[in-house]
């Protein structure tokens, strides 16, 4: 099993190289933003509670994200693997994945962090606002996204780098020099 984390800030390209390593390595992925997004669109209890997060650039519950997460493992049973993007935003999210995975007899293999400077981050995100128009994506709030990346999901990489399970991959460039990157240090990393 490969079963991965791709970390990184907002707009670090998290979404879209795990779409081609999943088609690469036969993976499930397993967003929490866009599954929020979802839920959203669908106008669910869920859905309509996590706004009131997300329009704001602050983080949905733990258990609202664990509980989501968790059904998808159970119903899923993916053998080859799971890509996680955009979880665990936090420690214990971090540690509640160790137990989840756990309990499935399931190990995290390793967390691929996307490296991007703030400024490339920015005028990502801000295109996206013009093309996409996500809530999210309005000037005040991906600052807010930002400041709350950098202030509690951060740390979840040392949390990582203290099993000797983490890797960074420079984020800047062509998307499929990136994924290149990506998918060496993952090779490297198994040998
Ligand atoms: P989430 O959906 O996880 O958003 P995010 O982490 O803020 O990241 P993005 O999706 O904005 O960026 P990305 O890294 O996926 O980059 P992408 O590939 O799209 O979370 C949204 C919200 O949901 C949170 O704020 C929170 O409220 C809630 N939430 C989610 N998970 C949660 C959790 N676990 N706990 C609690 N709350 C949670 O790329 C960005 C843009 O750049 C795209 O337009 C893309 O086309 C472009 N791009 C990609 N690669 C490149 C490149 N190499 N060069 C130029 N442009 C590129
Ligand atoms: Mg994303």
């Amino acid at each position: 099993m490969l079963n991965l984390i791709l970390f990184g800030p907002p707009g670090a390209g998290k979404g879209t190289q795990s779409t081609k390593l999943i088609e690469k390595f036969g993976l499930t992925h397993l967003s929490t933003g866009e599954i929020l997004r979802n839920e959203i669109t669908e106008k669910t209890p869920i859905g309509i509670e996590a706004s009131k997060y997300i329009d704001h650039g602050i983080l949905v519950p733990d258990d609202t994200v664990i509980a989501l997460i968790t059904a998808r493992l159970v119903q899923n049973g993916n053998i080859n693997g799971y890509v996680f993007d955009g979880f665990p935003r936090n420690i214990s999210q971090a540690i509640a994945l160790d137990k989840l995975l756990a309990r499935f007899d399931h190990s995290l293999t390793l967390l691929v962090a996307l490296e991007v400077e703030y400024s490339e981050l920015i005028s990502r995100l801000l295109l996206r606002s013009k093309n996409e128009g996500r809530t999210d994506d309005a000037s005040a709030v991906v600052e807010k996204r930002l400041k709350l990346y950098r202030e509690v999901t951060e740390p979840v990489m040392c949390y990582y780098k203290n099993k000797n399970k983490f890797i960074s991959v420079d984020g800047l460039g062509e998307q499929d020099e990136i994924f290149a990157k990506i998918v060496a240090a993952i090779e490297k990393y198994r040998l």
